[in-house]
Formats: structure tokens, C-alpha cells, sequence
């Protein structure tokens, strides 16, 4: 940059990229998105395989370890998982603060954050061994310490983990269980919700996953840097979308109502949620996985009589010029909140959902870019559009 600068007061050569909408931040071999033919891998690895073949542990095994893992590592890997799934008792009291109706994202931000507070050693970030015991404590507390904030937001006795049970299954035990015996999911459910983990598990470079990058650039330790992620995720535009279709979902009420909403959303009084994606310019392939998954989860719950709304609105948006022009598609959000919503979930407990498996994907990002000797604290430049040098006026002149 100093070599083309003219003058002191040039500042060089500097893409102006607002969003960074076509400036790629790192390199990375974790997950690649082809927007235009909706393709989604991970290592390689098509989505649509992960989903059909794989579990949630062992997806994100691959994307922190870039290999799917023998028999033996798996085992391991579970195991491990398995051991840290307790947290800290002291961690019950930061929830005791907050107000029964806070928000769960808002208590998973603020518990991520205080979780770094008991493992100080968690802060040599440039040492392997220790980013990896603090990986797999995260990826182990993090289903304890949302079924928690669940149990706090419903005023209901926290259950501890049960490690006889599976990832998924210890969670639904520790959300539902009411009291002896212990809560036993339908296989269809506990399944969905695996599937469901590994769909959200990673999505390059989106604003959460930047987010962790960005924060542990400053080598912050993982929890913090989880901390950030999740409070970007929180944001309606990103992790808190499907809770937006919900309410949208909701709010129509009947399929008569479509036409009308959908005049709203061309006269940009407000967004279609669920529908576009920054990459995807085509179908998510993540919607299409989940949209079938649907089907299996109602045939266990009874239909969401919501359904038929969001397949309606599907079938106008996708007939209709605005939509097509843009390339709006449905995008994982679209269908998802209503699969949680049949499963017993608040549309508050959305996000959350999103948030304990997309910590592999975070860890996963965190970990390559503490890894690549090219990357160096994020400090994004910019262009200096305000006054010129002034002289300070007293406030008796102004
Ligand atoms: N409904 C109506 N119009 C839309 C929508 C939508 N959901 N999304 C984009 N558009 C329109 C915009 O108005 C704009 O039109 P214009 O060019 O005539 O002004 C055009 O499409 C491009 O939109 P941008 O906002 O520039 O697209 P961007 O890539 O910045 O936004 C985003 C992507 C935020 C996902 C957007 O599509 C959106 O708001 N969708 C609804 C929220 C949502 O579903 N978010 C979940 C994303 S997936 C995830 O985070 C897991």
C-alpha cells in the first residue's frame, strides 16, 4: 500500500467492500458452499451423505479433525465428549440472575462468557493440547447448558447429564424429564434433532462463524470467542431467523392471508423470513433435508398446522417475479422452527438449538485460524468520510 501511496495525504490502495459481500477473510479446507448449485460439504463430504449416514459426534469429529474417524477414534471422541458433560455447580448460580423471563440466547451469550472465568488455562490458545481438552469440554457442556437455560426459562429443577444416553438423547432427558423414569425420546425425534445438529453444524464464513474468528483473532480464549459467535447468532437476521418464521408463520394465520402478506413483503413493508441467503442463490440444500424431515417428525407428533401456510407461501414465492428475480429461495430456517415447534420448544429456544451444534462449526473456524500462520489479528481498514482537522470550540461558542 505505501509503495502506490502519491502523498502523506493519500491512503493508498484499500477495497472499500461494505459486508464484506466479495472479500474472502481467511483460507480454509472446512466447509465449502457452491450458492449458485446449492451444494453444502463438509471436508468434502455432501451434505445430503453426512445427513443420511452419519451422527452429529462423528460430523463434528470430521470438521475439527478434517477426517471421518475409525472405529477406535470414535469411540474416543465419544468418550471424551461423554466425561465433560457436567459443568460447574457455581455456573447455576449466574443463572439464578437472571429474570424468569430472560431471553435463552441471551443466557447461553452470558454463560458462555462466564464459563471461561473457570478455566483459566483455556487462555493458551497456541498450545494444541489445550485447545483440544477446551474443544471437547465445549462441545460436551454445551447441550447441559442449554437444556439449563430451558429449565430455568420453564421454572423447572435442573436434571444433571446421564452419560448412558446418547449426545442427543442426554439432552432431551435433561429438557424433559419430569420425573423417574427417565425421559425417553421416540427414536424418529431423537434422530430428527441428530440430523438437525449435523445441518447446522458449519456454514463457512457467516456472521457467527466470523464473529469467533474475528474475537479469537486477539487470541481471546474459545468461550469468549463462543460468546461472540452466539451473540451473533442471536440476531434476527442470522441464528434467530426460524424464530422469526414462527411469529410470521403465526401472524398470517391462514392461508387466506397469504396474497395480502405477500404484497407486504413486495412493497418492502417487511422480509419473507426463511427465504435468502447471502450464498445460496439457489435452493438450500439444507431446506430440501429438512423439509422431508419434517414429514417423519409430524407422522410421530401429529401435523404443525402451520405447515400448510409455509408450504403455501413456498408455492407463491417460487412462482412469483420478485422472488424469482432475486433468487430468493427457502433456506434452512424455513422449516425448521416448525419441526422444533412440534417437538415441544418454545420459539424462544430456537436459536439455542442452532447455537449447541454450530459450536463444532465455530471451534472448528476458531481453531483453523489460530492454526494459519497467515492470519493475524482481524483490523479491517476504513474509508474516513467525516469533517477535516477542526479546532476545538468551547462550549460557551457553540
Ligand atoms: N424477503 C423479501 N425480500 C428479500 C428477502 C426476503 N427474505 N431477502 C432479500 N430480499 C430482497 C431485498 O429486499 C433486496 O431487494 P432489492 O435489491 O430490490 O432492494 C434483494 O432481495 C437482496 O437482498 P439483500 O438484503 O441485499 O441480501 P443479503 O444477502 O444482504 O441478505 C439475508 C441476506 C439477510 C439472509 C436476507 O435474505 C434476509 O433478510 N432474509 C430473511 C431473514 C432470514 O431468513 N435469515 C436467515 C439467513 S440463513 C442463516 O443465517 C442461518
Amino acid at each position: 500500500l505505501r509503495e502506490i501511496k502519491v502523498d502523506d495525504d493519500d491512503f493508498g490502495l484499500m477495497a472499500y467492500d461494505p459486508a464484506y459481500k466479495n472479500t474472502a477473510s481467511c483460507r480454509s479446507a472446512i466447509t465449502l458452499i457452491d450458492g449458485d448449485k446449492g451444494i453444502l460439504r463438509y471436508r468434502g463430504y455432501p451434505i445430503e451423505q453426512l445427513a443420511e449416514h452419519s451422527t452429529f459426534l462423528e460430523v463434528a469429529y470430521l470438521l475439527l479433525w478434517g477426517e471421518l474417524p475409525t472405529k477406535s477414534e470414535f469411540d474416543g471422541w465419544v468418550d471424551q465428549i461423554t466425561h465433560h458433560t457436567y459443568v460447574h455447580q457455581y455456573l447455576i448460580h449466574g443463572m439464578e440472575g437472571f429474570k424468569w423471563d430472560a431471553h435463552a440466547m441471551g443466557k447461553l451469550v452470558s454463560l458462555l462468557g462466564t464459563l471461561s472465568t473457570f478455566y483459566e488455562d483455556s487462555k493458551n490458545v497456541r498450545d494444541p493440547a489445550v485447545r483440544r481438552e477446551h474443544i471437547i469440554k465445549i462441545i460436551a457442556k454445551m447441550p447441559t447448558i442449554a437444556a439449563w437455560c430451558f429449565r430455568h426459562m420453564q421454572g423447572r429443577p435442573y436434571i444433571y447429564p446421564d452419560n448412558g444416553l446418547s449426545y442427543v438423547g442426554n439432552f432431551m432427558n435433561m429438557l424433559f424429564r419430569m420425573a423417574e423414569p427417565k425421559f425417553e425420546p421416540s427414536p424418529a425425534i431423537e434422530k430428527a434433532l441428530d440430523v438437525l445438529f449435523i445441518l447446522h453444524a458449519d456454514h463457512e464464513q457467516n456472521c457467527s462463524a466470523s464473529a469467533a474468528r474475528a474475537v479469537g483473532s486477539a487470541e481471546t480464549d474459545p468461550y469468549c470467542s463462543l460468546a461472540a459467535a452466539s451473540a451473533a447468532l442471536y440476531g434476527p437476521l442470522h441464528g434467530g431467523a426460524n424464530e422469526a418464521v414462527l411469529r410470521m408463520l403465526r401472524e398470517i394465520g391462514s392461508l387466506g392471508n397469504i396474497p395480502g402478506f405477500i404484497e407486504g413483503v413486495k412493497n418492502r413493508e417487511r422480509r419473507l423470513m426463511g427465504f435468502g441467503h447471502r450464498v445460496y442463490k439457489n435452493y438450500d440444500p439444507r431446506a430440501r433435508i429438512i423439509k422431508q424431515l419434517a414429514h417423519d417428525v409430524f407422522a410421530e407428533t401429529g401435523k404443525n398446522p402451520l405447515l400448510d401456510i409455509a408450504l403455501e407461501l413456498e408455492k407463491i414465492a417460487l412462482d412469483d417475479e420478485f422472488f424469482v428475480e432475486r433468487r430468493l429461495y427457502p433456506n434452512v430456517d424455513f422449516y425448521s422452527g416448525l419441526i422444533y415447534q412440534s417437538i415441544g420448544f418454545p420459539v424462544e429456544f430456537f436459536p439455542v438449538l442452532f447455537a449447541i451444534p454450530r459450536a463444532a462449526g465455530w471451534l472448528a473456524q476458531w481453531q483453523e485460524m489460530l492454526m494459519d500462520p497467515e492470519q493475524k489479528i482481524a483490523r479491517p481498514r476504513q474509508v474516513y468520510i467525516g469533517e477535516g482537522e477542526r479546532a476545538y470550540v468551547p462550549m460557551d461558542k457553540r
